[in-house]
């Protein structure tokens, strides 16, 4: 049986990650290596009782000190800059990528495709598309991970984290719970399955189950009463939700907020936290009324009538 060292490089991270960690290995490694080689011949070299010459020792060597302050410094600096750059790259996922809910919880993982399809430990994915994550946790902390394509993401209770990828080849590559979340959290696997777009929207097509996720919001929205509310040309008694997704409000302290989904959570479920300017704090809250799915469902409601 073939142990691979690195595990395949499955997206357009895996091999900028692989670079940066072999070269800060052969750094740190060079390093290591002169350290050791100087100490060991000094060692021997200056060892009681050997007849080396001592004398004309070298207190101070400005030259010497700025060597070892300026290269060291320039190759941290440079390790840190590549290294920004490619966090920068992970942490801004594209615009137009294809959006998943994930929903983590012990122990599996559950997996919401926007046109309906639902899955647990299995993701399907086309390559050659970026794809969005955004993710939360039912109970604990947990770690989505996948190696072959260089990415892991906590999932945490309470508020949505992303993190995005663009797988590069078909195939089957393991997923991973990386954060211990309790009894069964080695058995937190599972598999993503890229696919050539061609046979992903193939499987889309034969998994199509009932609405799209952004139909069932709705269908909730109206069942939940909010549409009584908020009424899409702003006469209601709370905001206009039309288009203010990723748009910013002011707030009714003065203060402004970008809509997002970590906004619209709260505001779901602590309504009264931060009220838009010029609206009353008259909106119950829907703790314990709406199940994690159901909160996915409702924001991807709300960020589909900002996307004509
Ligand atoms: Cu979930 Cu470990």
């Amino acid at each position: 049986m073939e142990i691979p060292f690195f595990p395949e490089q499955a997206s357009t991270f895996a091999a900028r990650v692989d670079n940066l960690l072999l070269v800060l290995l052969a750094l740190s490694g060079l390093i290591t290596f002169g350290v050791v080689m100087a100490i060991l011949y000094f060692v021997v070299k200056y060892r009681r009782g050997s007849g080396a010459d001592r004398s004309g020792a070298i207190v101070t060597s400005n030259r010497l000190e700025a060597a070892w302050i300026f290269i060291p410094l320039l190759l941290g600096l440079g390790v840190y800059v590549w290294a920004a750059n490619i966090y920068f790259d992970m942490k801004r996922p594209p615009e137009q990528a294809l959006e998943i809910s994930v929903i983590g919880q012990q122990w599996m993982w559950k997996f919401q495709h926007p046109d309906g399809p639902r899955e647990i430990n299995e993701l399907h994915v086309p390559v050659r598309r970026p794809v969005k994550l955004v993710m939360t946790s039912q109970d604990v902390i947990h770690s989505l991970y996948v190696p072959a394509f260089r990415i892991k993401q906590d999932a945490l209770p309470g508020r949505y984290t992303n993190v995005w990828f663009e797988a590069t080849r078909p195939g089957q590559y393991h997923l991973f719970c990386a954060e211990y979340c309790g009894t069964e959290h080695a058995a937190m696997t599972g598999t993503v399955i890229a696919q050539e777009p061609g046979a992903y929207q193939q499987w889309l097509r034969d998994n199509a189950a009932g609405p799209t996720v952004a139909a069932s919001g709705e269908q909730l929205f109206t069942e939940l009463g909010c549409d009584s509310c908020h009424l899409a040309d702003d006469s209601g008694r709370g905001p206009s939700l039309v288009g203010i997704f990723g748009e910013e409000v002011q707030l009714s302290g003065g203060e402004t907020i970008t809509v997002d989904e970590n906004y619209i959570r709260e505001s779901i479920l602590q309504p009264r936290a931060r009220i838009v300017a010029g609206y009353r704090p008259i909106m119950p809250t829907f703790e314990g009324q709406v199940s994690e799915e159901e909160l996915m469902m409702l924001i991807t409601y709300i960020q589909s009538l900002s996307e004509e």
